[in-house]
């Protein structure tokens, strides 16, 4: 079904697909999912939720989910080819990630360029009023930037970038359209923060429950230290036998763990920083590897977000949030078209 959808004043895009055909189902369960999702899934723990969420978006989207699949073993170099065609061999991303530090991969020069105008724009100043969650983070990016900056979808659809998350998922990657939002251009400062001295919510260890698995691609728009809160984590095998060991996403636990608890298990010269010149890329599964940031961000930090999951979640997001809308046109190639419109397929 096409509808056309206004992303800002004035700008409307209008050969957007919407799939309808789940709304009538989606509005039945959505009171329980949202019990179920509520306060990071403590209802009945998260792995058993996550489970759950599966089982109804494998109802709802288990075509789509086995069409990527197959599309990814058969017929991605000709996807990629027709995209663009690839500047490098793919990384692998080995034990949960990888790394691009040539600061070369296409589009990133257009992007760093209007990172800089964006900053200008709207940096240093805590734009909303919103309750002390997350205070010391906020994401900039506003729904009119996929049109005034198209440098930032481009290089979420590159070929050198799909083919990195591709392989890791085993599938054609779909752009969020909920949780974590599939583009964020975040601010992290100290001076937004409530709590200082005090790490607290996404400052916590974690691992990211809404998709099984979910990768993120970070940007850093600017020169990244310590003192600017960086992206931590611990690589994949390190992660899953701290969360084993912890018991992590059973019912008995919280969302969020402190280090003491981490480092119980895990060894404190295993944890990586993403400290690293702007320009450099990291491709991370956050659904794998335990991760906190913006700890204490005393010299704010500017990072761009990109995340993608399959087709088919673990998290109830898309039963009770409205999805995000990204422009798609017919002259756009197929793999793209299929990035940014989930319902897609060839
Ligand atoms: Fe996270």
């Amino acid at each position: 079904m096409t509808r056309s959808v206004s992303l800002a004043p004035g700008i409307g895009i209008s050969d957007v697909s919407v799939d309808r055909g789940t709304s009538k189902l989606d509005s039945l369960v959505r009171p329980l999912a949202n019990w179920l999702q509520d306060n990071h899934m403590s209802a009945l723990g998260i792995a058993n939720t996550m489970r759950l969420a599966h089982s109804y978006n494998r109802m709802k989207f288990g075509r789509h989910d086995d069409s990527r699949r197959e599309v990814y073993q058969t017929q991605l170099a000709e996807l990629l080819n027709e995209n663009g065609r690839l500047t490098r061999p793919p990384m692998e991303m080995r034990d949960g990630w990888a790394l691009d530090a040539s600061n070369s991969l296409p589009h990133l020069d257009r992007i760093l360029e209007d990172s800089e105008k964006i900053i200008a724009d709207r940096s240093g100043v805590r734009r909303s009023k919103g309750g002390a969650y997350r205070s010391y983070f906020q994401d900039v990016w506003t729904p009119g930037d996929l049109v005034k900056y198209p440098s930032f979808l481009d290089f979420a659809t590159s070929s050198d970038i799909l083919s990195v998350v591709s392989r890791f998922l085993g599938s054609i990657p779909v752009l969020s359209t909920t949780l974590p939002s599939g583009i964020r251009f975040v601010e992290s400062n100290s001076a937004f923060d409530d709590r200082p001295d005090q790490p607290h919510d996404s400052q916590l260890f974690h691992i990211d429950y809404y998709s099984l698995p979910n990768v993120y691609v970070l940007v850093l728009l600017r020169d990244t230290t310590v003192e600017h809160g960086p992206w931590t984590f611990l690589p994949r095998g390190v992660s899953q036998k701290t969360r084993k060991a912890l018991n992590y996403w059973s019912r008995q636990r919280g969302y969020r763990v402190t280090d003491e608890e981490v480092y119980s298990v895990a060894d404190r010269k295993d944890v990586i920083e993403f400290c690293y010149p702007r320009g450099t890329v990291l491709f991370i599964e956050s659904s794998g590897c335990f991760h906190f940031g913006s700890r204490n961000s005393v010299k704010p930090r500017f990072q761009l977000m990109i995340g993608y999951s399959g087709a088919c979640r673990t998290d109830f997001s898309e039963t009770i949030m409205a999805p995000k809308v990204y422009p798609v046109h017919d002259t756009d190639s197929r793999l793209r078209q299929m990035v940014l419109d989930k319902s897609r397929l060839l």
